[in-house]
């Protein structure tokens, strides 16, 4: 594992996108940028983190967006209008002179029986994108005119196993992403991004907690829904150098106990457990109140804590063997992720002074928004 050279260092800024200046006339442009500009000045920045279980986003500007990383087809909806709700998220985007495509994101997916279950290992094209320019959608401050002169800086993640290989072709492709895109029934905007950074998940920890690095050896695991991203990081002089042999991801996560939750629901009930309600079922359990089903009271908690346990266990045997004898060197180690909050208890016990950090669920956001 090796990163590339600068990668913790500022880039330059770019101006407006060459897509926009072909959309607008000089005139045009300077108008609507006065009547912009005082909410989207020259530096509005996006960072999306899209993981395998959920997606988060934040800007510049404070927005803050995270959605489970699921996607369904759009269905015809009778009642919605009447019960005055809407289906939160539906995207609807078009490329120019394409068809308009419609799919739902997020939880409104997730409740679908259609759903295309969660990213799998190679997080499909077109998903990745969707769940993107829906991110992207949501964080834009709505300026009231169509659409959005200024396109926004990203900074995205990749899982570390597959950083090398995949970063160059990512930026690439997101570099020249461009669709109008329109999020539960809002205003139609263009989305596309003036200039793109790909980092390894895990960095955006290290990234966004720099300023209070101490010099020598710093950790960081990210416990997500099916991967954890580890590092090992030299700290000197408040910079960190990654140590490139120390640093990796393995599928290991909070799906370990979600599937042990869910085998006992099935043994309770005699019913698989749904997708939608595999959140619900793991708060109940971790807060050890038991689930209703069929007028029924299902306790999972006996299931709940020894996955937890073996899941911290797996995860803590697999990072320090990765750092080897540098591990009881180790000054400070990051807890991050969602599966941080659930870990954290042992995980701070099983690795070198361990800490979880502030808003663990948005800390690879906070540091890629912070090298933007
Ligand atoms: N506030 C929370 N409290 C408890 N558990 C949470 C919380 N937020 C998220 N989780 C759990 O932690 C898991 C991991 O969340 P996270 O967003 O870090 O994963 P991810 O980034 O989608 O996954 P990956 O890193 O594997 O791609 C979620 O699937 C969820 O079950
Ligand atoms: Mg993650």
């Amino acid at each position: 594992m090796s990163f590339g050279k600068g990668f913790f260092g500022k880039r330059s800024t770019t101006n407006l996108s060459k897509i926009e200046t072909t959309f607008y006339s000089k005139r045009i442009v300077e108008k609507k940028e006065r009547k912009i500009l005082p909410m989207i000045n020259e530096s509005f920045k996006i960072a999306i983190d899209i993981g395998y279980g959920q997606v988060k986003g934040l800007s510049s500007l404070g927005g803050r967006v995270c959605f489970p990383s699921v996607s369904a087809p759009a269905p015809v909806d009778p009642l919605g209008e009447a019960f005055g709700t809407r289906t939160s998220h539906l995207t609807a985007v078009r490329v120019p002179e394409g068809p308009k495509v419609e799919r739902l994101v997020g939880e409104a997916a997730l409740r679908s029986l259609a759903a295309t279950s969660t990213l799998t290992r190679e997080k499909p094209v077109d998903l990745h994108d969707l769940f993107l320019v829906t991110a992207a959608y949501l964080l834009s401050p709505d300026t009231g005119v169509p659409p959005t002169v200024r396109s926004p800086k990203l900074s995205v993640g990749l899982p570390l196993a597959y950083y090398r290989a995949q970063k160059g072709d990512l930026k690439k492709r997101l570099s020249g992403l461009a669709a109008y895109v329109s999020v539960d029934g809002g205003p139609e905007r263009w989305v596309s991004f003036a200039g793109v950074i790909v980092l390894p998940q895990g960095a955006g920890v290290a990234l966004a907690e720099a300023g209070s690095l101490p010099d020598g050896l710093v950790g960081v695991v990210d416990v997500g829904t099916y991967t954890t991203d580890y590092l090992l990081l030299e700290v000197s002089g408040g910079r960190p150098m990654p140590l490139a042999d120390a640093c990796g991801s393995v599928e290991m996560g909070v799906h370990l106990i979600t599937r042990a939750v869910a085998e006992a629901f099935q043994a309770a009930t005699g019913a698989p457990l749904p997708a939608w309600a595999e959140k619900r079922a793991l708060e109940k359990a971790a807060r050890g109140e038991t689930l209703k089903f069929s007028g029924r009271d299902v306790d999972l908690t006996a299931a709940f804590r020894p996955a937890v346990r073996d899941a911290a266990a797996g995860i803590a045997q697999r990072v320090l063997a990765a750092w080897g004898n540098r591990a009881p060197f180790v000054e400070l180690t990051l807890l991050a992720g969602g599966g941080a909050i659930l870990l954290q208890d042992y995980l701070e016990k099983a690795l070198p002074c361990a800490r979880i950090v502030e808003d663990p669920v948005f800390a690879n956001c906070r540091g890629y928004l912070a090298v933007l």
